[in-house]
């Protein structure tokens, strides 16, 4: 017996197997969740690759998270499918290179729409579509993926870091629009990972580094912690915890000096 047993999940932003979606699906579906996912545009083959080995049944739709067009589509198909829906990891993020590696004075108004919109409308927008198939299922989970550079400034996160601060005050107002259908909105702060989305930050390995020596626990933390985590978060036992962002960090976050 699972967990999730007779959960349905839909899962935004696996690109390879490194994705921090990935390890979150792999989990979800070992504690029997059914799973739908979506690609961006050159990711489908990563994407069917790895479900076709693992979850051969799971749809598998194209989703631009931009166009209102192709996330309509996608609910639509995933309500049709599963009948509503219990399950929405939102792991999806982007800002231009030059406004990750440049001065924020320095972001362009293009830059910073574009990433707002990618990196933290999208979960609104997802999550408006989520409500009433969630509804269906008498409640749900959504859960949005996070990072520190949010609170504090961390040199290269730069422009992310503003879009995840509203991301994260964007799980806090859609709890509180969603909880009185018994949806749970929640984000994960993760540690550094090495993704396809990480080589665009700067100094990621001194930060893998300075993990190792600062945190509380003196380790970095892996793909699979985050599935782990997720797998709790959709559970029953995690029912009243909603607008919560939880630092999955080894305790890094509650350090006040960088280096002794
Ligand atoms: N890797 C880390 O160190 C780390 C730490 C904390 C939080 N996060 C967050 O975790 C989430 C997942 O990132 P990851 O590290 O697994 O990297 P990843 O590159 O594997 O995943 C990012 C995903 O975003 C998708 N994406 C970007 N623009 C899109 C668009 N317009 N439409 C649809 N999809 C789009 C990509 O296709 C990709 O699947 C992101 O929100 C990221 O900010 C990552």
């Amino acid at each position: 017996m699972g967990t999730l047993d007779g959960k349905t999940g839909l899962i935004f932003g696996v690109a390879n197997h490194n994705s921090i979606a990935w390890a979150i699906a792999q989990k979800l579906a070992a504690e029997g969740a059914r799973l739908a996912f979506t690609y961006q545009g050159r990711m489908e083959q990563n994407v069917r690759k790895l479900t076709s080995a693992n979850m051969p049944d799971a749809p598998v739709l194209p989703c631009d998270v931009q166009s209102d067009e192709d996330l309509d589509a996608v609910f639509d198909e995933v309500g049709k499918t599963f009948g509503g829906l219990d399950i929405l990891i939102h792991s999806v993020a982007y800002a231009p290179t030059e406004d990750l590696k440049g001065r924020i004075a320095n972001v362009s108004r293009a830059g910073f729409t574009a990433a707002l919109d990618i990196s933290a409308y999208s979960l609104i927008a997802m999550s408006k579509r989520a409500e009433p198939l969630m509804q269906q299922r008498g409640g749900g989970s959504i859960i949005a993926m996070t990072y520190l550079g949010s609170e504090r400034v961390v040199p290269g996160y730069n422009m992310m870091g503003i879009a995840k601060a509203a991301l994260e005050t964007s799980v806090r107002y859609l709890a509180w629009d969603l909880g009185p259908q018994n949806i749970t909105v929640n984000g994960i702060s993760a540690g550094p990972l090495r993704t396809l989305s990480a080589r665009g930050v700067g100094n990621i390995n001194a930060m893998f580094d300075l993990v190792e020596q600062v945190a509380p626990l003196r380790r970095n933390i892996e793909q699979s912690d985050i599935g782990d985590l997720a797998a709790l978060l959709c559970s029953s036992q995690a029912r009243n915890l909603t607008g919560e962002i939880i630092h999955l960090d080894a305790g890094f976050h509650v350090m006040g000096l960088g280096t002794m």
